[in-house]
C-alpha cells in the first residue's frame, strides 16, 4: 500500500456519499461505487439525491478537482482501492435484528479481486461480531477487516465529518487500525482504537444512549404534564449540571430516522442473542412508541372527541427531524397514520415536500393530502400539529393560523412556540411537558 492510499467507497446512501466526499475534500482520492445506475449517473453530473447542508458543494469539487470518482458496481472499487468502506445498508429485519445481507453480498463480490494487502473497513452499523463474518465471507489472509462506526448525523454529516468528537477504529490487526485512522490526521480529533468488537459495540451504545437520553426526558415530559411542572425549566435546571448537559433533552413526539429505530432494536437483539436482556432498552423503546400514541391522546384531547371521522387534521411537519428530506421511520407519519386511522383527514405541509414528489416521496405520503404551504395546510382545519422542527414553524404567524383554521388548538409536539403568545392569540395550546 502506498503512503497516499486510494480509498473506495462502496454503497453511496446518505453515509457512503458523505464519507467519500468529504475524503475526498481532505486530499484524498476516492473511488465510490453504487449498483443504481441512475444514481451515479446523476452523481457524475454533480446531482445529489439527498438534502444534505454542504454535500453538493464538495461533491461538486471532487469531481472537478478529479479526487471524486462514481462507478457503477463495488468490483471496480475494490479492483482501484488500497482501503474500501463497506457503506451498504443494514436493515431491520422482522426479529429486530440488522440483516446482513447487502454487507455479505458486496464482501462476496470484492473479495476474489481486492488488492493484495487491502483493508476492508466496516462503516454501516453492524452486529458485534460482523467483522468476523466479513472476513470469513471474504477468506483471504492477505485481507484485513476493520471496524470504523460512523457519528454522523443527517442533516449536519458534513459538518460531522470534518469536525468529529472522535474516530473510532476497531480492528484486531492494530497496524490495519491505524492506516484507516491515519486517513484522518489532517483532522484535529481525538482517535481511539479498539479491538474490532470493542468499535461495533461502541456504535450501538452510542445511538442506544442518545435514544434513551431522548426517552428520558419525554417520560419526564409526561410526569411534567401529571404533577403540573413545566419540562422547559426541569431540562434548564438538569442540563445545567455537566455531568447531565443540555444537548439531547428536547421532548418531542419521540426518536426516529433511519438509525435510532433499527439500532435500538438491533442492540436489543444482540444482547438477547448472547444472553443478556437488555431490559433498559426495551424501556427505551417501549417509551418511544407510547411518546407518538401520547401525540395522538393529544389531538384527540384538543379536538374535544377520540373519534376523528370528519375531523381535518392540519399538519406541520413530515420529515423525521429538521434538514433533513428524510422520511423514513419519521415520528410525524406514525402519528398521521393513527389519526388516519381514527378517521382524520389530513393535510400537511413540509418544505421538503413541495413541488412533484418523487417516487420515494409518495410512497411515504400516500393518503396525506401534501400542500404547497403553511398556509394551505392551515386552512379549514380543526386543529393544527406540529411534527416537525423546521425553524420557520418557530415564526409561525398566529393571526393567519386564527383566520384560516376552523378550530381553534394548536398541538405543538415540538415545543416550538411560546403558550402564552398562542393563548394570547385566542388559540389553545398543548406542547409537550408544558405547563397547562
Ligand atoms: C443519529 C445519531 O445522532 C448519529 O450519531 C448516528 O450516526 C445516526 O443516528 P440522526 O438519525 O441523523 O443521527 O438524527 P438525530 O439528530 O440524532 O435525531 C434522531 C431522532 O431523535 C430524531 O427523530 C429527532 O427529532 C429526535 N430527537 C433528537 C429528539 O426528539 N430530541 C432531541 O433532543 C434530539
Amino acid at each position: 500500500m502506498s503512503d497516499k492510499p486510494i480509498i473506495g467507497v462502496v454503497g453511496v446512501g446518505y453515509v457512503g456519499l458523505t464519507t467519500g466526499a468529504c475524503l475526498a475534500h481532505i486530499g484524498h482520492t476516492v473511488v465510490c461505487g453504487d449498483v443504481d445506475v441512475t444514481k451515479i449517473d446523476r452523481l457524475r453530473n454533480g446531482e445529489i439525491p439527498i438534502v444534505e447542508e454542504g454535500l453538493t458543494e464538495i461533491v461538486s469539487e471532487g469531481i472537478s478537482t478529479g479526487r471524486l470518482e462514481f462507478v457503477v458496481g463495488a468490483t471496480e472499487v475494490a479492483e482501484r482501492s488500497d482501503i474500501v468502506f463497506l457503506c451498504v445498508p443494514t436493515p431491520q429485519d422482522d426479529d429486530g435484528s440488522a440483516d446482513l445481507s447487502f454487507i455479505e453480498a458486496a464482501s462476496a463480490e470484492i473479495g476474489p479481486v481486492l488488492r493484495s494487502g487491502a483493508i476492508v473497513v466496516n462503516k454501516s452499523t453492524v452486529p458485534v461480531g460482523t467483522t468476523v463474518v466479513v472476513d470469513e465471507v471474504i477468506q483471504r489472509s492477505d485481507i484485513t477487516v476493520v471496524s470504523h462506526p460512523e457519528f454522523l448525523r443527517e442533516g449536519t454529516a458534513v459538518n460531522d465529518f470534518l469536525h468529529p468528537d472522535r474516530v473510532v477504529v476497531g480492528a484486531d490487526d492494530r497496524s490495519a487500525a491505524e492506516k484507516v485512522a491515519a486517513l484522518y490526521e489532517s483532522i484535529d480529533t481525538q482517535v481511539i482504537i479498539t479491538d474490532a468488537a470493542s468499535a461495533e459495540t461502541i456504535k450501538y451504545a452510542a445511538n442506544g444512549f442518545l435514544a434513551m437520553k431522548i426517552s428520558f426526558v419525554n417520560a419526564v415530559a409526561a410526569m411534567c404534564e401529571a404533577v403540573g411542572a413545566d419540562v422547559v425549566d426541569v431540562v434548564e435546571g438538569i442540563g445545567s449540571d455537566r455531568r447531565i448537559g443540555r444537548e439531547f433533552l428536547r421532548p418531542g413526539p419521540g426518536w426516529g430516522g433511519s438509525c435510532f429505530p433499527k439500532d435500538s432494536h438491533a442492540l436489543v437483539h444482540v444482547a438477547a442473542s448472547h444472553g443478556y436482556d437488555f431490559s433498559m432498552m426495551r424501556g427505551v423503546i417501549a417509551v418511544n412508541d407510547e411518546q407518538r400514541e401520547r401525540m395522538v391522546r393529544k389531538v384527540q384531547h384538543a379536538v374535544g372527541t377520540n373519534d376523528l371521522n370528519g375531523m381535518t387534521i392540519s399538519v406541520l411537519g413530515l420529515t423525521f427531524k429538521a434538514g433533513t428530506d428524510d422520511l423514513r421511520d419519521s415520528p410525524s407519519l406514525a402519528v398521521i397514520g393513527r389519526l388516519r386511522e381514527l378517521g382524520a383527514t389530513v393535510k400537511a405541509y413540509d418544505p421538503t415536500a413541495t413541488g412533484t414528489l418523487s417516487l420515494v416521496q409518495e410512497s411515504f405520503l400516500s393518503g396525506i393530502s401534501v400542500q404547497q404551504s403553511i398556509d394551505e395546510a392551515m386552512s379549514e382545519g380543526d386543529v393544527l400539529v406540529i411534527l416537525t422542527e423546521w425553524p420557520e414553524f418557530t415564526s409561525l404567524d398566529l393571526e393567519r393560523a386564527k383566520a384560516l383554521l376552523s378550530g381553534s388548538a394548536i398541538v405543538d409536539t415540538r415545543n416550538l412556540l411560546d403558550p402564552q403568545t398562542v393563548r394570547a392569540a385566542g388559540l389553545t395550546y398543548d406542547g409537550v411537558g408544558r405547563l397547562a
